[in-house]
């Protein structure tokens, strides 16, 4: 029998279980090899990702969001049983949609971690910060996913940042000019 799916804290969990809904603004999707290398990669793919989207994260934003990944990215590379898991990063202006996806259909166990425990950790952290979090079955296996609120964005922040970055875009190079000696 199937395990009871997880309660995540808010109460359209299953609403927002649908990666890239349609009312996200920006969206993407990595798959990385299920190796201890993506643990260290992902966490930092999804904050540059967002910050080159033009979002403001101010310092603890981003360290929840880095831990959130790393927790459910080690995971998948752990329990995930698939040469590859697939990172989901979707975002609207207030909240952040993170998931991986992993080929196991075994569900994950949340527990409430005791201070001496040294496993069961994980998802007991991604439930201390996501604003939500859950579990998406998927034909050949499960998303883990949460969600985190973002900082108010400053006004036209976004906008601001993607106009700096096509004037940056657009300016001129140095042209470098090599000087050859003709003996
Ligand atoms: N993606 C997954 N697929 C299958 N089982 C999972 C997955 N993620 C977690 N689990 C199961 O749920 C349990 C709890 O996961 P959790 O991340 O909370 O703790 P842990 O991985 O055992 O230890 P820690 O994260 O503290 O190193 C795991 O021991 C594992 O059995
Ligand atoms: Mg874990």
């Amino acid at each position: 029998m199937p395990a009871a799916p997880l309660p995540g804290r808010a109460s359209d969990d299953q609403v927002r279980a649908a990666p890239l809904d349609g009312s996200d603004t920006h969206g993407t999707r990595w798959l990385l090899p299920a190796e201890a290398s993506s643990v260290r990669v992902a966490p930092e793919l999804a904050v540059a990702q967002l910050r080159c989207w033009g979002f403001y994260l101010d310092g603890a934003t981003a360290q929840n969001l880095r831990q959130i990944v790393s927790e459910i990215t080690t995971n998948a590379v752990l329990y995930g049983e698939g040469q590859l898991v697939a990172l989901t990063l979707a975002a609207r202006h207030e909240e952040v949609f993170l998931e991986t996806m992993d080929s196991s259909t075994v569900q994950p166990v949340s527990r409430d971690a005791a201070d001496e425990d040294e496993n069961g950790r994980g998802l007991f952290i991604v439930r201390t910060l996501a604003l939500a979090w859950g579990i998406h079955n998927t034909p050949h296996g499960k998303g883990v996913w949460a969600t985190v609120g973002l900082p108010p964005q400053p006004r036209d922040y976004h906008r601001r940042e993607l106009l700096m970055r096509l004037v940056r875009a657009s300016r001129p190079r140095p042209q470098i000019h090599v000087h050859q000696t003709v003996a």
